[in-house]
């Protein structure tokens, strides 16, 4: 497995990454299987939240790392915050709440990266300041970065937080491209060049933030995987046929076409099976040519100028 810097931090972290959001409905067997699965090749390197499962998900995780033996230096553990049942919370007290809660519930220490889960527009970027160094200097908190932003909105939080904001997690999959759509499309007058996003992707690549593509398996909202989906059967028929070229599955490919992109992303796959983590880990083996990987944007519903 590659490894990458994260952001400007000096975390070196797997280019794929396993995501925990799914785990609550899985055994402590199975978990402790997948887990190991996804150490044995490669990835060190794992995402939650603590609204995965209502918190079910950070306390399985730790369970799977006793039963797992899985030491904490081993592994990098990121979590998020600020999403509450009927808003967003940037406060500081709401931040260092989450942050005891997380680790309570994480049975840690500290954890290596901490992501705002998505914008509050109440934000008062001052009170995310003072709740990041208390966070910071108490050594709980290793690095912060933030999820579903913009910008402006990153730019704003930076004038004011001190620390590097590290990773931006955004959704991103060969069937959610909007921030690739509108780099493509720059003064046309079609639907694709609507910029919903401000340009994240340069922007983040400019700033040397990580983009981590979340549900990179999924299309729409939470709708379904688009793999071996009817609805997609143009797509799946190009990543048959490329697939066939270097011997791998339409689902490895699908990680493969994120990794090709030149911007380092890491993307947060979320199985809960041990196999499909394996398959998708060798993705970070494979180099795509730019010919596949356009090929791959097209087959998804895209048109070029
Ligand atoms: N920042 C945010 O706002 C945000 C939002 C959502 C998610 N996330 C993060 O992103 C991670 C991944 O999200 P996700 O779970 O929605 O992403 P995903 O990896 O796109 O989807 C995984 C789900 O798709 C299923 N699946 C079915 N067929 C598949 C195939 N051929 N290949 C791969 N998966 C297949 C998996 O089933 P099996 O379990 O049986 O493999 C699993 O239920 C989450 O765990 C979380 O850490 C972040």
């Amino acid at each position: 497995m590659k490894k990458i810097k994260l952001g400007k931090s000096s975390l070196t972290v797997s280019e794929i990454c396993l995501g925990l959001m799914r785990i609550s409905e899985s055994k402590l067997k199975d978990n402790t299987n997948l887990v190991k699965t996804a150490l044995e090749h490669g990835i060190n390197f794992f995402d939650h939240a603590d609204i995965y499962g209502a918190g079910e998900c950070e306390k399985i995780f730790a369970q799977v790392m006793k039963s797992g033996d899985i030491a904490r230096d081993s592994i990098l553990i990121q979590s998020k915050c600020a999403i509450r049942k009927g808003c967003f919370d940037f406060s500081y007290d709401y931040i260092i709440s989450s942050v005891e809660d997380i680790l309570k519930r994480l049975n840690t220490d500290y954890i290596d990266v901490l992501l705002l889960h998505r914008p509050d527009t109440l934000m008062e970027p001052e009170e995310v300041a003072k709740a990041f160094d208390m966070l910071h200097s108490s050594g709980k908190v290793r690095h912060f970065g933030v999820s579903n932003q913009k910008p402006l909105q990153i730019e704003l939080l930076q004038k004011y937080v001190k620390q590097d904001l590290v990773a931006n997690q955004l959704q991103l999959s060969l069937t959610n491209t909007g921030m690739i759509d509108s780099g493509l499309n720059v003064n046309m007058q079609v639907n694709q060049a609507i910029d919903h996003d401000d340009s994240i992707l340069e922007y983040c690549r400019l700033n040397d933030i990580t983009i981590q593509p979340w549900s990179p398996f999924q299309y729409g909202w939470f709708e379904g995987t688009f793999i071996d989906n009817p609805q997609f059967e143009v797509l799946n028929n190009a990543m048959a046929e490329i697939g066939e070229n270097y011997g791998i599955s339409k689902t490895t490919l699908a990680i493969a076409w994120l990794l090709r992109h030149p911007a380092k992303m890491q993307p947060i796959i979320g199985s809960t099976n041990a196999n499909r983590v394996a398959e998708v880990c060798v993705a970070s083996s494979i180099y795509i040519t730019r010919e596949e990987w356009y090929k791959l944007y097209i087959a998804a519903g895209n048109t070029l100028p």
